[in-house]
């Protein structure tokens, strides 16, 4: 069979390409920028047709999806990129081919979370519904690798800028969120359902920069900041307005409690613990000197 994959060049849909050709997976990506995912993935070798396709060319679309048994999609769920996706929908429900849709979300997806990607997802799961797909979601908690956004910050002052100095969250790994994918996409008896996953234990922001701190044998501070402050550092950092508003509003879900608590998915579908925030920070802790 083989599986598609939208949002291929992605932090995690690039993981998930990867493992699935290493697993020997015939995987078509179907990409805004072919180069890209050229230099990504013709190192890995395997079973790859990359396909440049514009998301929202719907006769482009529905012939990328045609032959495809699997679909994988790990993209934003607002703005452009959440319309796109209801587009993805669509193609996928029209195609005589396809078994099951897999869709990276994220935990508390519901119209009354305060975190606009929570709503964003919410939403696209209802047009899933609607259109009566094949469906399974992925939902992770906030990804460990949130902390990259603030490496340039924390390399130039030592200090993280935020709202969220208590609340605390589960935070998944990328690497585990991509190894639950790969293990639901090959496995169709995993289909058809929502997987909410978190790492092993809640922390809150300062907790993590207290982690940070202990790695790098220096003191990092979470600074917390009026939300205006904020949304202006952002943009001024060059984060489109509409990321810094997504932002700001899982802070407010984080400050709300929304996301404290923790699941066993993970250990049940991969058979081991999620990695720790700790293994996440040591790994990547290159970005932070
Ligand atoms: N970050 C977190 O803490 C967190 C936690 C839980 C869930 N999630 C969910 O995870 C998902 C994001 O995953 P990720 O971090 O892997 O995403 P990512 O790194 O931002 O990748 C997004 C992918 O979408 C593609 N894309 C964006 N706009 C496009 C367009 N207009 N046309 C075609 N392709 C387009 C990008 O292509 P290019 O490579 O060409 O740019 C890229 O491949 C979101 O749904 C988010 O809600 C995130």
């Amino acid at each position: 069979m083989t599986i598609a994959v939208i949002g291929a060049t992605g932090r995690v849909g690039s993981l998930v390409v990867e493992q699935l050709l290493n697993g020997r997976e015939a995987v078509r990506v179907l990409v805004r920028d072919p180069d890209k995912a050229h230099r990504l993935f013709d190192p890995v070798g395997g079973d790859l047709d990359v396909r440049a396709v514009p998301l929202g060319d719907h006769g482009a679309l529905s012939a990328a999806l045609n032959g495809i048994r699997v679909g994988f999609i790990a993209m934003g769920s607002v703005g452009l990129e959440g319309n796109l996706q209801r587009l993805l929908l669509d193609a996928a429900a029209r195609s005589n081919s396809l078994e099951q849709l897999v869709r990276l979300s994220v935990l508390n997806a519901g119209p009354s979370s305060l975190g606009l990607n929570q709503q964003g997802h919410w939403s696209i799961d209802f047009a899933a519904e609607a259109l009566d797909l094949p469906y399974t979601t992925i939902r992770p908690s906030v990804f460990s690798a949130s902390v990259l956004a603030g490496a340039a910050e924390i390399r130039s002052e030592h200090t993280w800028t935020g709202l969220a100095d208590t609340g605390r969250v589960a935070l998944s790994d990328h690497r585990d969120v991509a190894e639950v994918a790969v293990r639901i996409l090959r496995d169709s008896t995993t289909w058809g359902t929502h997987y909410d996953l978190t790492g092993p234990r809640l922390v809150s922001w300062p907790d993590v920069t207290a982690l940070l701190s202990a790695e790098m044998g220096e003191t990092v501070e979470f600074r917390v900041v009026p939300d205006q402050t904020l949304v202006h550092r952002m943009i001024d950092a060059g984060i489109p307005p509409s990321k810094a508003e997504l932002l700001i509003t899982r802070e407010w879900a984080i400050l709300h409690g929304e996301n404290e608590r923790t699941t066993e998915t993970i250990r049940k579908l991969l058979g081991r613990r999620p990695r720790t925030v700790e293994t996440f920070l040591h790994d990547y802790i290159d970005n932070f000197r």
